[in-house]
């Protein structure tokens, strides 16, 4: 019996909402559905890896205070407000607080651009003695901008293990700013992972054959490390021989290779 396989071709992960985008089949597994809840429903853009790796981490961790840079469509958001007590999600866009307006009472939404509004929430929440143990980044996708997020995000001392997930550590640009940010000059780092959950060579038309998606983790302690710090790359070699397979995919277009392959198979063309 052959089984037909397919990449996905819906608008998943093209930053559009629509119901059809609300949930991927995985999370109709029982394990899953349960581990999102019943209102877990929203557009999350996320593939199902990132997700459950998501989910796993704030299930383990029960933050009692989270941050969120990025809201969107409240995708990620529905997990974080549901595994943390308090979660202050930020967006540019004012649009968010009125999409989302009385879906999650733990939530405090903050609009503006990150590189203004994080510092000054840091400071308050290293004022309140906050015990904030998860931070994900997934706003502002220039280098300038995840490096920015980050190196604001290292300034907090923290008083409990903290977690720093990133989104889109596959895509180049952002990947860049994950190097460029000073985790090394920050004591309190101890590990950072580019490629804790990989990202995926993109299948859907408007950025096919692009590497996005994936999740990078960087973990603070309260006491500092003794020694360098060293930033693994787990996905290295996936990364680079995607990248160049895309690189080279420009130089000469996919479709006409393609097709140049099914003539040769077709004619015995060489
Ligand atoms: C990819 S979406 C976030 C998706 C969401 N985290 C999820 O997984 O469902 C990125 C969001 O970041 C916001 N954004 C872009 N630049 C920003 C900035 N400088 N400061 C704050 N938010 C920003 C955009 O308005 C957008 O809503």
């Amino acid at each position: 019996m052959s089984i037909k396989t397919s990449a996905p071709t819906r608008t998943r992960l093209a930053d559009q909402p629509g119901s059809e985008n609300s949930a991927h089949p995985l999370l109709e597994a029982p394990l899953v559905g349960q581990a999102l809840g019943v209102d877990a429903k929203l557009d999350w853009l996320m593939t199902p890896a990132e997700q459950v790796g998501m989910l796993y981490l704030l299930n383990q961790l029960r933050p009692k205070v989270a941050i969120e840079i990025g809201t969107r469509f409240g995708g990620s958001l529905q997990v974080l407000s549901r595994y943390s007590d308090k979660v202050y999600s930020l967006d540019i866009d004012p649009e968010v607080t009125k999409r989302l307006h009385g879906r999650f009472s733990n939530v405090e939404y903050l609009t503006g651009p990150s590189d203004e509004v994080l510092p000054g929430l840091l400071d308050r929440l290293q004022a309140d003695e906050a015990e904030l143990s998860f931070a994900l980044v997934d706003g502002d996708h220039s280098t300038e901008g995840v490096r920015k997020d980050i190196d604001a995000l290292l300034k907090y001392t923290p008083r409990v293990p903290m977690y720093i997930v990133m989104h889109d550590s596959f895509h180049g640009v952002c990947r860049d700013g994950l190097k460029a940010a000073d985790w090394a000059g920050c004591p309190y780092v101890h590990a950072v992972e580019l490629d804790f959950v990989p990202g995926i060579v993109n299948p859907f038309p408007a950025s096919l054959g692009q590497l996005w998606g994936g999740l990078a983790l960087g973990v603070l302690k309260p006491e500092p490390r003794s020694g360098p710090l060293e930033i693994t790359e787990w996905s290295k070699l996936t990364y680079e021989l995607a990248n160049a397979a895309y690189e080279a995919s420009l130089r000469e277009p996919l479709l006409p290779r393609v097709v140049k392959r099914i003539k040769q198979r077709l004619g015995g063309e060489r």
